[in-house]
């Protein structure tokens, strides 16, 4: 951080703008989600948590009314969970692993994202110990309503 610091107090920037303006320079500058989740949500946290040690730069903001953020972004009713998330141009819903986000990035397909309905035991942030995992879709869907089996887990 310290020639960071420096740079920006040199320039007068505020030391945010100088962070951001050096990270788009870097190579391997980390992939930006933003999370809509519930405060008292713990896997919701837990799903943070997988992504950042994925190597995703989230940003989690912490909502009252989730259902209008899933109804303003499409997200169909037979794919609600507990938090909604962007990622670029996609809208990711629920318990989705990162392998899968970077999948969708990977190959850029014509949906508007990709989801897992309710909260699969198993899945990146429901890991419970004493619980075996259920096997799960993740499900890609289109504005115009169409759904597709993404991947299989
Ligand atoms: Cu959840
Ligand atoms: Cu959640």
């Amino acid at each position: 951080m310290r020639p960071l610091h420096i740079v920006a107090v040199a320039l007068g920037l505020p030391l945010g703008a100088a962070a951001v303006s050096a990270s788009a320079h870097d190579h391997a500058a980390p992939v930006a989600v933003t999370v809509y989740k519930n405060a008292q949500c713990g896997c919701c946290r837990k799903w943070v948590d997988h992504l950042r040690k994925e190597g995703f730069a989230v940003t989690a903001k912490d909502v009252d009314d989730l259902s209008a953020i899933k109804a303003k972004l499409g997200v169909p009713a037979s794919l609600h969970s507990c938090h909604t998330a962007i990622v670029g141009a996609y809208v990711v819903e629920g318990h989705v692993p990162a392998a899968d986000i970077r999948k969708l990035l990977k190959e850029k397909p014509v949906v508007a994202g990709i989801g897992v309905p309710g909260m699969p035991m198993g899945s990146p942030g429901m890991e419970m110990p004493d619980m075996p995992p259920d096997k799960y879709n993740v499900t890609a869907f289109s504005k115009d309503g169409k759904q597709r089996v993404f991947a299989s887990h």
